[in-house]
């Protein structure tokens, strides 16, 4: 897995669409624009594995979001499996799964790659974007988003993890207390103007994440990573809200 110095490196677009025929008419429109495309439960459940050798041979890496959260026996197997299919850069489980499945998980996608040369990097979802201070006490999960997603990350740290998904506002305290070679991937980017959009911004189904941010702003606090969605699958010219963000990230470097 390589971050160059292209901009693209950075830009990972998440493939939320129902089926094959769409995703694969959108990810042809921008594949040369984009380091990675996500792979998350919507298309996965709709299509299945298969969908991983239409997409890869794009050329952009695949990031196979599919948040495991089980038994650590059941998630390290299906981590096994998930090394296996093609184009996968990066893999994630869920933090809250607990130490004993991030170990589990770790040691999976280690045993994948003997001489741990180009395995996939595993990472771990800490306190999902759509949630707010509210929304973690209804389930129970009691303090504030930032300071939970840094304990998640340092535990994820601690058993091995390469990386963590977080939002942008915690993405600064995450890489103080983590460090520099700890990957930082961040959802829930909302470009400030969004040229490729009919209305000149993002406008889209207001909207469930909670903790935003700009892709300059999601950058200049330390992500390695920033994953859009929306921003770009609802726009007008696709194309152009993709290159207005790689402009953004550039100018941000
Ligand atoms: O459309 P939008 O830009 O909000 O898409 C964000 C993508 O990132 C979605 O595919 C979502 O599943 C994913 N994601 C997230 N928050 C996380 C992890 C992944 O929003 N913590």
């Amino acid at each position: 897995m390589n971050i160059d110095a292209h901009p693209r490196s950075r830009l990972i677009v998440a493939l939320d669409f129902d089926s094959l025929a769409p995703a694969l008419r959108f990810a042809e429109q921008i594949a040369d624009l984009v380091g990675m495309f996500k792979i998350g439960c919507q298309l996965f459940t709709a299509e299945g594995p298969g969908i991983l050798s239409k997409l890869s041979p794009l050329g952009p890496g695949i990031f196979l979001d599919l948040k495991f959260h089980d038994i650590p026996n059941t998630v390290a197997s299906a981590v096994l499996t998930a090394t296996g299919l093609p184009g996968v850069q990066l893999m994630n489980i869920h933090a809250l799964g607990g130490r004993r499945m991030l170990e589990a998980a770790v040691k999976a996608v280690k045993a994948s790659a003997p001489l741990d040369a180009d395995r996939p990097q595993l990472l771990a979802v800490t306190v999902l974007t759509s949630m707010d201070g509210k929304a973690m006490r209804e389930a129970g999960i009691s303090g504030q988003p930032r300071a939970r997603a840094v304990k998640l990350a340092e535990m994820a740290k601690r058993a091995g993890v390469d990386g963590v998904v977080a939002s942008a506002q915690e993405t600064k305290a995450i890489r103080k207390a983590c460090g520099r070679d700890f990957l930082i991937v961040t959802p829930g980017v909302r470009p400030a103007l969004n040229p490729g959009s009919a209305k000149g911004r993002s406008s889209k189904t207001d909207d469930d994440q909670a903790r935003t941010a700009t892709p300059s702003q999601a950058v200049r606090a330390g992500a390695d990573f920033i994953v859009v969605g929306r921003p770009i699958l609802a726009a007008g010219d696709p194309r152009a809200a993709t290159q207005a963000i790689l402009d953004e990230l550039a100018a941000a470097e």
